[in-house]
């Protein structure tokens, strides 16, 4: 397997989960490419309407360093996330990324990622630290971004900007402390929920500015029950988490 000429971490892949991403697919594996050669795609493709598992099929018969899973049903973004995790753990790779397919992550600014990751067991691509922007996005939307990052960062006492982003950069071996099996979150709160377990284990993590730009072409899946769903969760981890520090209290245990 070709390896990154500047990587010690082993083999690059990227996951992109789609889910009717027709315009966008072709094209941004097509600048992820140019960006870096070396790095291979794993498309989670979930039985898309308008073709995108076969075209991604197509884009994998002619370059090898393109995989597809095809999924049967829509289960959302962390379920795809997770099935595609697994494939890549049951194979030779040492860097495994999240990226977007509608543009919304550049692919010129994944090394941004990757070159953190020295230093680092998870690094986050983050809209909300110095450097960091999003582009086109409605005030409600930057405020939901905003306000479910401080809200998860208080229930949770974590020291993490940008909670929600998806964009980001796992070596291999902190994937797999995370017992991806167990991971229940379907919609956004999935990248709360993988951080959240990250931060618990003791993983060192690390935010790296980048430019979320709003997509082009199609429209986001977000909607009232991603939000709620990761309400609800987060609430009660961090009660969890307050819970254990009030027996540690007690007993004197950690
Ligand atoms: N396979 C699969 N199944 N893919 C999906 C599904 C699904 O059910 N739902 C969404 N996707 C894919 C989309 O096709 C796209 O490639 C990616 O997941 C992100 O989906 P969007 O609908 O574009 O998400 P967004 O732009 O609203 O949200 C982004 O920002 C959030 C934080 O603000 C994502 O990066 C989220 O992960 C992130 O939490
Ligand atoms: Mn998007």
């Amino acid at each position: 397997m070709a390896r990154q000429p500047d990587q010690e971490l082993g083999q690059v892949l990227v996951v992109i989960p789609t889910y009717n991403e027709r315009d966008n697919i072709g094209k941004i594996v097509k600048r992820l490419h140019t960006a870096l050669p070396d790095v291979h795609v794993l498309v989670v493709d979930d039985g898309s309407p308008d073709g995108t598992g076969q075209l991604a099929d197509e884009m994998a018969a002619a370059d090898d360093r393109v995989h597809v899973m095809h999924r049967t049903e829509k289960a959302g973004l962390g379920a795809a996330y997770v099935a595609g995790f697994q494939w890549a753990l049951e194979r030779d790779y040492g860097v495994i990324c999240e990226m977007d397919a509608d543009g919304s992550h550049a692919p010129e600014q994944l090394h941004r990622l990757l070159d953190a990751l020295p230093q680092a067991d998870l690094v986050l691509g983050s809209r909300w630290v110095p450097g960091g922007e999003v582009v086109n996005w409605p005030a409600q939307r930057k405020f939901l971004s905003l306000g479910g990052s401080l809200y998860s960062r208080l229930a949770l006492g974590a020291n993490i900007r940008d909670m929600t982003g998806g964009y980001r950069a796992f070596r291999a071996d902190t994937l797999r402390k995370l017992n991806l099996a167990s991971v229940a979150s379907a919609g956004y709160c999935f990248q709360i929920d993988l951080l959240w377990r990250t931060i618990e284990l003791g993983f060192r993590v690390r935010e790296v500015p980048i430019t979320f730009l709003e997509r082009e072409f199609g429209e986001s899946k977000m909607s009232g029950n991603i939000v709620r769903e990761a309400l609800i969760r987060v609430t009660k981890w961090g009660l969890r988490r307050r819970g254990n520090q009030v027996k540690a209290l007690f007993t004197g245990k950690k």
